[in-house]
């Protein structure tokens, strides 16, 4: 059996462990195992497979990153061409993957990503692909799945980053907005937010209001706060359905400013007080993983590849309750995993008293 694996869209930590374990799990087996390097972006433009061995997964288990290299926007059903007029068209390129691997006799693949590499790894399948799915995304918004892999690493990040803010907040006495990633999905914000005490947090989940968030500043300003902390994700929606667009698409020139800076002016404005904000970005997804993410990792590269073993093709592996199962990849595939309203952290953090955008 040779199988191949891929590690697709944004990093996360945790996904060099998970590498390692689905390899040295084939390479017991007697496999042999090829990773794709860059995503599956590199099919079409290079030599695409590395052959992975038991020296090429040595003493990665707690490196940040993957040593096979990802790419955002990788999809091999709509890749962007240039046309000779300079307009850009999307093509299905995905023939030329399922050629690749009956090319290089590749009988199977651990398909590691988030929910666009679910998706794609789902229509890989209809293609006849034999397809493992491996949850990863800080975000841990991939349905089905209690937690991704990566998402724990970026909590504590996170966390360690507000806890810094804090001081500073107190000692200039500022309202100080920390923005964090997490997409459409409220879970770093949510996280990270009870866990470092912020006033407020700001997730997709729930619409907020400005009005709603100064008052909670003036009120502990009132009691003798002088100073607040507020966590937005980036996809926080204003009431009135405005989410606030940032990034950089490619031929975009000017970086559009995201919901941190927006709150900075209008909570300075309503409240009187200096604010500063401050974009976590990238740095969530970087560095060493978690213990919690390493097990996890190593947990489910070799459940993907026990999975291939017993045929079990076409599946994701996912953690439910604390345990490992698999699920159909096609359930997977479209759907986002928000944050409930009624879960217990959403409780929590309005029984301790935290605003979370609007005054209810
Ligand atoms: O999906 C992970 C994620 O980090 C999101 O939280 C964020 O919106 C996005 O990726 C950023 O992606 P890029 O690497 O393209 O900037």
């Amino acid at each position: 059996m040779r199988i191949a694996i891929n590690t697709g869209g944004g990093d996360a930590p945790g996904l060099n462990a998970a590498i390692r374990s689905a390899t040295l799990s084939a390479l017991r087996r007697g496999w042999e195992v090829m990773g794709i390097m860059n995503g599956y972006g590199s099919i079409y433009t290079e030599h695409p497979f590395k052959k992975l061995t038991y020296d090429s997964v040595r003493g990665i288990t707690m490196m940040g990153g993957t040593i096979l290299g990802s790419a955002n926007k990788a999809n091999p059903f709509e890749v962007p061409v240039t046309k000779k007029d300079g307009s850009v068209e999307l093509e299905d390129r995905s023939d030329a993957v399922v050629e690749e691997f009956e090319k290089y006799s590749i009988d199977a693949l651990v398909a590691i990503g988030g929910d666009g590499s679910m998706h794609i790894a789902h229509r890989l399948s209809q293609k006849g692909l034999n397809v493992v799915g491996v949850p990863k995304t800080i975000d841990n918004d991939i349905w089905g799945c209690d937690v991704s892999l990566g998402f724990d690493t970026a909590v504590t990040t996170a966390t360690e980053a507000i806890d810094r803010i804090r001081t500073t907040a107190q000692s200039h006495q500022r309202i100080m907005i920390v923005e964090v990633m997490g997409r459409y999905a409220g879970w770093i914000a949510l996280h990270s937010g009870l866990s470092a005490s912020a006033d407020a947090i700001l997730i997709p989940e729930i619409r907020f209001n400005v009005d709603a968030i100064a008052e909670k500043v003036m009120e502990r300003q009132r009691k003798g706060d002088t100073y607040s902390i507020i966590v937005a994700a980036e996809g926080a929606v204003e009431e009135d359905g405005h989410r606030f667009v940032k990034g950089k698409e490619p031929g975009q020139s000017e970086q559009l400013g995201g919901i941190g800076e927006y709150l900075e002016d209008v909570l300075s404005e309503k409240t009187g007080k200096e604010s500063r904000s401050l974009v976590l970005g990238h740095l969530q997804r970087g560095g060493t993983p978690s213990t919690y993410d390493r097990l996890i990792s190593l947990r489910f590269g070799a459940a993907a590849i026990r999975a291939l073993d017993e045929k079990d093709f076409n599946r994701m592996i996912v953690m439910q309750q604390n345990s490992i199962k698999r699920i159909p990849l096609e359930d997977v595939a479209g759907k986002v995993k928000n944050v409930p309203l009624d879960s217990d952290t959403i409780l929590t953090a309005k029984e301790i008293g935290i605003c979370l955008g609007n005054s209810k």
